[in-house]
């Protein structure tokens, strides 16, 4: 008896402690589940759970995959580390394998995962929402595969989550508010995928984040506030959006922050005065291609560790801080597509700065308002491997011979500004040139023979001096019975890197004597077969010759009849607009004598082209001339015809994109993307180039004109001197990617 109670008391408190631990793992089992417990059947669990992953891989070139096989305890299986004590996965890591297939469920079963990382493969398919139970789980990189659908809610229950990268996939949908309360979350990486929606005001609450990138996706509205409250942050990136609206300024208060990108969005506003005060420890700074304006602030130079600044294509104004060259860190530095100077001749003064940047590849300040000449400080400028680019300025004088010091430059950029004298021999010891830009200027004299040692010069552009300075086509009313009737304004857009080259060119022209129903866009009734770069050029030839028959003749040259039969596409895909027959001088001073001469034009222009005020008897303007471009325009990029007969009086092509953007999506659209999210595969491992252009977004902001130019009202039309500087803006944005792109594998492989 004594014995049985006894042995009563000393069981009870062992049943008891056993069934504590029962109770306790199965209310907790996804949450933390204790080592005692679970060791016998947790390592079988993890074995059952590695062997089901397995069976999911369908592809294995290097046969890693024959390892996992029960001649070897799990633990020693490739790939996979075990914690010493409970002999449990703590970390599944198989990167850069080739593998092909999909995760299983099942790896929702390794409850000691910390760590796993599946970079750098083919895995399709979606994330399984059990990946939630890894409540220990901290790293979790996806980056570089082909994983899909939504990012899984459940993710949200890894609270231990530290660093969470599944860029370069093809996610969609939008980020979850909910990621904004994994408290530990150190690092998101959502870079490159096709997620909608905006970046959510959660993110605020992420008191440990560093490293944020929701760059190159669809994210629209503005950025967060709440984002102010990052005080830690050091890398933000939210390039390629089309995020709206100004940069929250709190944001630019934050004084950790290393890297700062946000290029090619809507973004605008003015950048604070402090910015470089507080933003002192900045070393890449991106803005490029969005609606920024006023000045470069000075203060920029107390931010001393800034190696790239970039902030082309804006609305910058005012003169660059003339001691810019204090960052003596500096590699790129690229002001282009600004209207930055004042056509003076301290505009330039901030180069003579930059002579102690000793790390400087590439300065470019082209396409800007500075004036002055060029100072020979140029000499001192580094002689690393370098770019400089300052076309389309208004610079004068003579090139400095000392650019010859330049030995390292590849490309250099001197076109269109007002430069005269000779090329100087100098320019012969650029051994390494590859592109040399000189055209449209005042130059004279012979081309120096040194330049034939330019082994590597693979694109030279001198310009024909006879076609520098072009006449205005029409001084006279007509010449309509002249065999030369035809005036024809061309513009050939021959582009490189970095930059648009264009130039003017006037021709004189017989007249067509084509199918008034023919169209350079089609042949055979199909849509030729262009793709988006050369309708971008074909787009900007004809708004160029618009633009200067509009605005820069004397007396302003209405075309009347544009259409595409009018148009016409020679063998370089260059466009040549024709047909002048009703073409007319706009008097600047006399309204009355144009009316006549507007009675004795009868208005013949296609219907489809026509603009609706031409149908009512209007008067021709300038604005009828941009309403048949903007027709045109859309025509050339969606490849839809506006006499189609899907086109009745209510459904015309203006309503018609109108109706679907900016949703479509265009079979040469569809075919860039993928091209482009290939090329972007490649570099990315390699580089951190932001600068990724979204062709669905290009293709859009072009519609946007062409819808802009056709609407009703003649007055709320665009004219052709806003026109063509946004088709340029656009199709540099465009091209200054792809060739940066291309630029960056060609300097790697
Ligand atoms: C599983 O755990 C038991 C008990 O700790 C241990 O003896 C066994 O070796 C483990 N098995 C594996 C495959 O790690
Ligand atoms: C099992 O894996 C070991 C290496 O871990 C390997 O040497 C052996 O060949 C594999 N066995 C089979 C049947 O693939
Ligand atoms: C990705 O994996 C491929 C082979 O699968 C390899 O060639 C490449 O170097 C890897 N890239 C990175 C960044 O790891
Ligand atoms: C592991 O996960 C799978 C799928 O999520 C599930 O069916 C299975 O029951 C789990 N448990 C064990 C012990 O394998
Ligand atoms: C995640 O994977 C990417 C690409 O494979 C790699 O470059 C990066 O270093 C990884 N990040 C972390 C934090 O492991
Ligand atoms: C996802 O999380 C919810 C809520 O925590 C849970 O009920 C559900 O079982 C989880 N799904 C999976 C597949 O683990
Ligand atoms: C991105 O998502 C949109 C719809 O949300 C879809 O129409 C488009 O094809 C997707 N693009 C890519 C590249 O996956
Ligand atoms: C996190 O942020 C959201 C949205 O900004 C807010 O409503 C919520 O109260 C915050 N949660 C915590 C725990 O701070
Ligand atoms: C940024 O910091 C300055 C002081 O350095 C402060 O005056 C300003 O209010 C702050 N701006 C925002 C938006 O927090
Ligand atoms: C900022 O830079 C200017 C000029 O380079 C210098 O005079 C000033 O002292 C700096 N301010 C701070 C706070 O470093
Ligand atoms: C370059 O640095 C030297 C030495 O610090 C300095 O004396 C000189 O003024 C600097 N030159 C320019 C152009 O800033
Ligand atoms: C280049 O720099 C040196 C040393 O700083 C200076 O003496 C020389 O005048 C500079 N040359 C030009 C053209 O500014």
């Amino acid at each position: 008896m004594e014995l049985r109670i006894t042995r009563l008391t000393t069981l009870w408190p062992s049943i008891h402690h056993f069934q504590v631990i029962l109770l306790f793992c199965t209310s907790l089992l996804c949450l933390q589940p204790p080592t005692d417990c679970l060791r016998n059947l947790g390592n079988e669990t993890d074995r059952l759970a590695l062997l089901e992953f397995k069976s999911k891989i369908g592809n294995d070139p290097h046969d890693v995959f024959s390892s996992w096989n029960d001649s070897v305890n799990f633990c020693k299986w490739q790939g996979i580390t075990c914690g010493r004590k409970h002999h449990r996965v703590t970390s599944l890591n198989v990167y850069g394998l080739s593998l092909s297939g999909t995760i299983s469920p099942f790896i929702g079963n390794l409850t000691f995962l910390r760590f796993l990382n599946l970079r750098n493969n083919s895995f399709h398919g979606e994330i399984p929402q059990e990946v939630g139970r890894l409540s220990r789980l901290r790293h979790l990189n996806l980056t570089d595969n082909r994983l899909g659908g939504e990012i899984p809610l459940n993710i949200t229950c890894c609270s231990e989550l530290r660093i969470l990268i599944l860029a370069r996939n093809r996610f969609v949908g939008k980020i979850l508010d909910e990621l904004g309360s994994l408290k530990k979350l150190v690092s998101l990486d959502l870079y490159g995928n096709n997620l909608t929606g905006e970046i959510p005001h959660s993110f605020g609450n992420l008191s440990s984040f560093k490293h944020l990138s929701v760059a190159v996706n669809n994210l629209a509205v503005n950025i967060p506030n709440k984002l102010g409250q990052l005080t830690g942050l050091t890398f933000f990136s939210v390039g390629v959006n089309n995020l709206i609206g100004t940069i929250p300024g709190a944001l630019y208060n934050i004084s950790s922050i290393n890297v700062f990108s946000a290029p090619d969005n809507q973004l605008k506003g003015s950048l604070p005065a402090n910015i470089g005060l507080t933003l002192r420890n900045l070393q890449d700074f991106y803005i490029g291609g969005n609606q920024f304006y006023g000045a470069i602030p000075s203060s920029f130079t107390n931010a001393s560790q800034l190696e790239i600044f970039d902030i082309s294509a804006n609305f910058f104004t005012g003169q660059v801080p003339n001691n810019f060259g204090d960052l003596r860190d500096l590699q790129q530095v690229n002001f282009e597509f600004n209207f930055l100077g004042r056509d003076t001749n301290q505009d330039l003064s901030f180069i003579t700065s930059l002579s102690n940047c000793s790390n400087l590849e590439i300065l470019s300040f082209a396409k800007n308002n500075f004036g002055g000449v060029l100072p020979a400080a140029l000499a001192n400028l580094s002689t690393k491997r370098s770019l400089l680019g300052a076309g389309g300025n208004r610079m004068s004088g003579r090139l400095p011979s000392e650019v010859g010091n330049l030995v390292n430059l590849y490309a250099l950029g001197l076109e269109e500004n007002h430069f005269s004298g000779t090329i100087p021999i100098s320019f012969g010891k650029l051994r390494k040139l590859q592109k040399l830009y000189l055209h449209t200027n005042l130059l004279s004299g012979q081309i120096p023979p040194s330049l034939g040692n330019l082994s590597q010069l693979y694109k030279l552009h001198l310009g024909i001096p006879e076609l520098q300075q072009p006449e205005c086509p029409i001084k006279r009313k007509k010449h309509k019975n002249s065999p030369l009737a035809i005036i024809l304004a061309t513009v050939i857009s021959s582009i490189v890197l970095f930059m648009a080259i264009t130039s003017l060119r006037v021709f004189c022209w017989r007249k067509s004597r084509k199918n008034p129903s023919s169209s350079p866009f089609y042949s055979n009734s199909q849509p030729r077969n262009l793709n988006l770069l050369q309708r971008l050029r074909v787009a900007i030839d004809l708004s160029s010759a618009l633009h200067y028959l509009h605005d820069l003749c004397e007396t302003p040259i209405i075309h009347c009849d544009l259409k595409p039969s009018n148009i016409l596409l020679d063998n370089d895909m260059t466009a040549h607009v024709g047909d002048f027959g009703l073409a007319r001088l706009l008097s600047k001073t006399s309204s009355n004598s144009s009316q006549d001469q507007t009675s004795s034009i009868r208005i013949k222009g296609t219907i489809a082209y026509m603009p609706p005020e031409y149908g009512i008897g209007g008067e021709p303007t300038t604005y009828g001339d941009v309403y048949s471009f903007g027709i045109i325009l859309l025509e050339i990029i969606t490849g839809r015809r506006p006499i189609d007969e899907v086109f009745t009086d209510s459904l015309n092509l203006h309503n018609f994109v109108r109706s679907k953007l900016p949703g479509q999506v265009m079979q040469e659209e569809k075919w860039e993307q993928k091209r482009l999210l290939k090329t972007m595969r490649v570099m990315m491992f390699k580089h951190k180039s932001k600068k990724i252009i979204n062709v669905q977004k290009c293709v859009v902001s072009v519609l946007k004109i062409g819808l802009a130019c056709s609407v009703e009202l003649p007055g709320d039309r665009m004219n052709m001197t806003d026109v063509t500087r946004k088709l340029i803006i656009i199709t540099e944005a465009f091209l200054r990617a792809r060739t940066h792109t291309e630029r960056q594998i060609v300097n790697h492989n």
